[in-house]
């Protein structure tokens, strides 16, 4: 089980991964957040993502976020308590918030693409496991609004570190 270091044998083992905050949620923009302030969210992220160690994806089609974001447990907290005060976006669903051993899902990137699509299936998941009234009212809006109108192309902020 472990050589003569002590260090695990198992090449797959997680021993090397950090402990991880991650935070995941969707909302809906405020009315006059186009795509410059969009931009100008995203640039700043960019940076403050780097500074802090965060990575994650940001998704935004009409009019709704999603967001995964993934970082050292005490700098995500941090992030999380500003997005919460942040009135560019409301109807904050969390979809899973967690603090855990194991390595980054994106751990290159500080924004990826997610797909419109995609957007639907993970709202609709969480919809069906969700169990507070609140997120379930808020999910249901969310969904009814992503329903109500075509889906906007989606914008492909991807950067690459
Ligand atoms: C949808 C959305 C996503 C955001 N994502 C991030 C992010 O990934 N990193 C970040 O530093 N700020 C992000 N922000 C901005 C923060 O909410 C906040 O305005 C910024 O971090 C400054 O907060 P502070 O002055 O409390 O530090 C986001 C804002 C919105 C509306």
């Amino acid at each position: 089980m472990f050589d003569e270091f002590g260090f695990p044998r198992d090449a797959d083992s997680d021993y090397a991964a950090p402990i991880l905050g991650t935070f995941v949620y969707c909302s809906r923009a405020a009315e006059g957040v186009d795509d410059a302030e969009v931009g100008r969210i995203i640039e700043w992220s960019q940076r403050r993502n780097v500074a802090r160690d965060i990575t994650g994806v940001l998704v935004f089609g009409s009019g709704v976020f999603f967001q995964w974001i993934e970082g050292p447990p005490a700098q995500l907290e941090k992030l999380i308590a500003s997005l919460h005060g942040d009135l560019r976006h409301h109807d904050i669903v969390t979809l899973d918030r967690s603090v855990e051993k194991r390595s980054r899902l994106y751990p290159n990137w500080e924004m990826e693409l997610v797909g419109a699509d995609d957007i639907r299936a993970v709202l609709q998941e969480a919809l069906e496991s969700a169990e507070d009234e609140n997120n379930i009212a808020a999910l249901r809006r969310i969904l009814e609004h992503l329903d109500s109108g075509p889906v906007d192309t989606l914008h492909p902020f991807a950067t690459k570190r």
